[in-house]
């Protein structure tokens, strides 16, 4: 271990660690301190619901030796610990977390030289680069942009961490982010092993992934290794991406105009992260079947929908709005009245009452359609 080592050991290990590109971010968390524990740790900044929720005892990880140290300290052992990114996607039900929250700020980005590649009989070069857990998502999105990377800008200005983004395969205007990932590393939190999940290894689907179910608990994951092209074709075709650049007179956009324009449509129709609390998409959208879809728009002939090979997808939304909550406010949380799927929290008030509002809306959307909504976020 390398508080065991001499310092004419650890000076090899830096100056190996400089050598080598590949290994700086990972090795260069090795120099770092022991994690200190905190209890009663009030960890408001760290759920974007910015509900004022304590833990019982609380660690960051700063260094992948730190992470040894807990593994080490048996802490995973207990059934109650979570690891937390960024809260973004993450509803505390009650004030208190009787339990250990395990919160990454491993920090670092490191791009690799280009490759070429053969995409359905075209070349293509693209450049891996690897991030950090503990990057902020939207930071490491512009880092991308300002590199003239394709892949992620329909993804930017999307709240929470690195590390969060394969767990529950973000998306957003036609992207979800399992369409550029080439490897996900962890740490296996039973023995400390250095574990890669490959694209496939990582079971993407719909806001899920291998990471979001029974492998949750298991892995901590170190960092995601990206994959975008050096030059890339725009995707320009979801909702209202075209007609926002057009209104701008821009026809061919650059990679930076529409991830500037999505920027703009986003901050249209959402909350800004730090000022209200939510959580963006709080509930799925429901995949129906073909039946009740063509009931629902013999009645409804303006409802919006998205067949798909296990039924049409109806957009959570639509519904909730139509049931009438669109903008509606109680006590301190409510409604965002510019896009339905969203809840929000004024500030001051309790898990408590959005759970509420949610059992609320779950069953006037189920009174009115016949279709149950489930929450995207996952509730703890
Ligand atoms: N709609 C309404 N009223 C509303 C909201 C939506 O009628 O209050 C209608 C819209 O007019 C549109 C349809 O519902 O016809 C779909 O709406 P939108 O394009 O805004 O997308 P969404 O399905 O509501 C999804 C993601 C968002 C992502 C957007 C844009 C889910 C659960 N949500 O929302 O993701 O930003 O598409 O790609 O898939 C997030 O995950 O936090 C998130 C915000």
């Amino acid at each position: 271990m390398f508080l065991c080592l001499t310092f004419a050991e650890k000076k090899l290990i830096l100056k190996k660690n400089s050598m080598n590109s590949q290994q700086t971010t990972d090795n260069r968390q090795q120099t770092s301190t022991i994690s200190r524990r905190r209890d009663m740790t009030s960890i408001q900044k760290m759920n974007t619901m910015g509900f004022d929720v304590v833990a019982k005892h609380f660690y960051e990880i700063n260094s992948l030796i730190e992470l040894d140290e807990l593994i080490k300290k048996n802490i995973f052992d207990d059934d109650k610990f979570l690891i937390l990114g960024g809260g973004s996607n993450i509803l505390f039900s009650d004030e208190y977390f009787d339990g250990t929250i395990i919160h990454s700020n491993l920090k670092g980005k490191t791009i690799f030289d280009s490759q070429q590649s053969t995409d359905n009989g075209q070349q293509s070069s693209f450049t891996t680069v690897r991030c950090m857990s503990g990057e902020v998502w939207k930071d490491f999105v512009d880092f991308t942009i300002k590199n003239n990377l394709y892949g992620l800008e329909n993804l930017v200005d999307i709240p929470g961490s690195v590390g969060a983004s394969p767990v529950q395969n973000i998306g957003a205007y036609g992207v979800e982010v399992k369409d550029c990932i080439d490897r996900v590393h962890t740490i296996d939190l039973s023995n400390g092993s250095r574990v890669t999940f490959n694209n496939e290894d990582c079971h993407f689907a719909y806001r899920d992934s291998i990471f979001k179910r029974e492998e949750n608990k298991k892995y901590f994951i170190v960092s995601v290794d990206f994959k975008l092209k050096t030059k890339g074709e725009l995707k320009l075709e979801y909702g209202n991406i075209k007609d926002y650049l057009l209104k701008k007179n821009i026809e061919s956009p650059t990679l930076s105009e529409l991830a500037n324009a999505i920027k703009d449509i986003r901050a249209e129709k959402l909350p800004e992260v730090g000022v209200v609390g939510s959580v963006g998409s709080f509930f799925q959208n429901p995949i129906v079947e073909f039946n009740l879809f063509q009931r629902l728009k013999e009645t409804y002939p303006d409802m919006p929908s998205y067949p798909n090979d296990k039924g049409v997808k109806i957009p959570a939304g639509w519904l909730i709005d139509k049931a009438g909550w669109k903008g509606h406010k109680e006590n301190h949380v409510g409604v965002w009245d510019k896009q339905a799927l969203v809840l929000v929290h004024y500030g001051g008030g309790t898990p408590k009452e959005i759970l509420d509002l949610m059992k609320k809306i779950q069953d006037s959307v189920f009174e009115k359609f016949g279709i149950e909504i489930k929450p995207e976020v996952n509730i703890i």
